[in-house]
């Protein structure tokens, strides 16, 4: 009896461990740059360290990191249309007002890459394998392509947002989007402004974002639906709904605080752990800083090209840096160099980072406040000055400039006064420093890894069905969540009593 209970314990023991450590997984990123995988590839690397099988579609031929036991697929015909984007965005874009516009074209884009995902020969290939089986999808944003798969698999799926939390995706997983306290992803203000009036607008913000999408989103399930030759397809929002877990790349240092549900887990810092040591930086670089009393380092991330500004622009930059002679300035430049870059200026397509954050000459970093560069700037203490773009830019800029991480400037009036003062205000003042250490100690002092816990909670979702996890109000919809529907009725019925109350009396005097 004894025996047959420990046999019985054993065997339990081993099937619900063999049944977390080796299941599928599949991580798909569709219209994602280099940033999207730096930040997430590490999970993939210790999910396959597990035991997991693990496979991972990311449309670009020269990924960043590879691992031996991780199958790499890369689509062709996604390949090429992410190459079209390449050049990065151009930066007369925001100098033009049209970054709503370019928002939308990112949003309309997703049919083209659907097909091009389903298309390319490899992914046909796949698909025709035998037994092909995943438990478990982890989708990247705008990434909606991807539920085809969730559906033939019958796999559950992880949202992971690469960004702070995007305003679309609040809806369709229930989550209340605080628009009366926290300004809009997209807009300039901090929330020391959201008057009424920026009340007004930011809930017709989140509105707007949230209908694009389902708009845009939508478009892609009749691709799908014929793609992989379904008979039918659940809508949008039923893959929402579905959502076991939410991946987030943020912190409340770098996000504003929200309410999240148990369902969302923050996973910001990855690349800020105690394993990474700083190599010493190439020849090139050490040399042309070397004796001089500081760098400061300019990068505008691989989405954003710098090189697409006007020429008169250019020149407003070079003028801050041609005027601090004994600093040295680092920019990530692609394209061809100006003949007139001053002599204390480097320009390359590419430094490394992490590194370069690291180095003990570095005095500030001029960024376009995309993640994880705000996360390295955090990890490493190095003030900011921050020159936001698009996405979710304007949002982390503001949140760092209100705690005192940067100096918030924007492209559209960019002097070089301007320039040379926020540079020497970085310099000269120790406090912007001393706070960059306070809120650097801070972002690294947690009660858990944030690689660890995002491995578990992945664990756990494969463990257990996630129901409890998910806020109530999934199944509402927004104006139901936020109660909305109930005032109106109590407004319209108090308007009604008062108004039969008043003829009343109009009438018996
Ligand atoms: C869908 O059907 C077509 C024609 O019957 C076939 O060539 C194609 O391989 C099918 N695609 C998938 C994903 O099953
Ligand atoms: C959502 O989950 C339920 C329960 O697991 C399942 O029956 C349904 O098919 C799923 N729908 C989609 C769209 O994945
Ligand atoms: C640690 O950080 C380094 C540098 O940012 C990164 O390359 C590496 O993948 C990270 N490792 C883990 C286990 O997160
Ligand atoms: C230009 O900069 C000033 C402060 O330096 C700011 O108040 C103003 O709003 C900016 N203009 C635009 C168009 O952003």
């Amino acid at each position: 009896m004894k025996i047959s209970n420990v046999y019985f314990c054993a065997i339990s023991f081993l099937s619900a461990v063999s049944c977390i450590s080796g299941s599928n997984i599949l991580f798909l990123q569709i219209s994602a740059t280099p940033s999207h995988r730096m930040t997430i590839w590490p999970l993939a690397e210790k999910l396959a360290d597990a035991g997991h099988k693990i496979t991972y579609i990311f449309p670009n031929e020269k990924p960043i990191g590879s691992h031996p036991k991780i199958e790499e697929l890369t689509p062709s015909k996604m390949v090429k249309l992410m190459s079209d984007f390449a050049p990065g965005f151009d930066i007369n874009i925001r100098l033009n007002d049209k970054v709503d516009e370019w928002h939308q074209q990112v949003f309309s884009s997703s049919v083209q890459f659907c097909e091009a995902l389903y298309d390319s020969p490899e992914i046909k290939k796949w698909l025709d394998r035998p037994g092909l089986k995943y438990d478990l999808v982890i989708l990247d944003i705008l990434s909606e392509c991807g539920y085809g798969l969730v559906y033939k698999f019958k796999a559950k799926h992880v949202q992971y947002l690469p960004t702070s939390m995007t305003p679309f995706n609040f809806d369709g997983i229930g989550i209340v989007p605080e628009t009366s306290s926290i300004p809009d992803m997209s807009q300039k203000f901090k929330p020391s402004e959201l008057g009424f009036i920026n009340r007004v607008r930011n809930t017709m913000m989140m509105l707007l974002w949230r209908y694009s999408y389902l708009y845009f989103a939508g478009n892609v399930l009749p691709v799908i639906k014929s793609k992989l030759n379904l008979t039918d397809i659940p809508s949008l929002t039923e893959f929402e709904r579905n959502t076991s877990l939410v991946l987030v790349n943020h912190h409340f240092i770098e996000d504003y605080p929200r309410s999240l549900p148990p369902m969302v887990v923050p996973l910001s810092g990855l690349l800020c752990n105690k394993s990474y040591k700083p190599n010493p930086l190439p020849e090139k670089i050490s040399s042309f800083i070397g004796g001089s009393e500081g760098f400061i380092y300019i990068s505008f991330g691989n989405a954003v090209a710098a090189s697409s500004m006007p020429d008169s622009l250019r020149e407003e930059f070079f003028g801050a840096f041609r005027s601090l002679p004994k600093l040295k300035f680092l920019w990530k430049w692609t394209g061809s160099i100006p003949d007139n870059t001053p002599a204390n200026v480097l320009l390359l397509p590419w430094f490394p980072q992490n590194d370069i954050l690291a180095h003990p000459k570095v005095k500030g970093f001029v960024t376009h406040a995309g993640r994880p560069s705000t996360q390295e700037a955090l990890c490493f203490a190095t003030p900011l000055i921050t020159i936001p773009f698009f996405g979710d830019q304007d949002a982390n800029a503001n949140r760092l400039e209100s705690i005192g991480a940067a100096i918030l400037l924007d492209i559209t009036n960019i002097t070089s006064t301007l320039l040379k003062d926020s540079i020497q205000e970085l310099i000269q003042n120790p406090q912007r420093k001393s706070r960059m250490m306070e809120l650097s100690k801070m972002f690294k002092d947690r009660p858990m890894d944030p690689l660890e816990n995002a491995f578990y909670w992945i664990e756990f979702i494969l463990r257990y069905d996630t129901s409890l996890l998910k806020p109530l109000g999934v199944d509402q919809t927004w104006y139901q969540r936020d109660g909305w529907h109930v005032l109106c009725i109590c407004i319209v019925i108090l308007v009604i009593v008062v108004t039969v109350l008043i003829s009343y009396n109009s009438i018996c005097s």
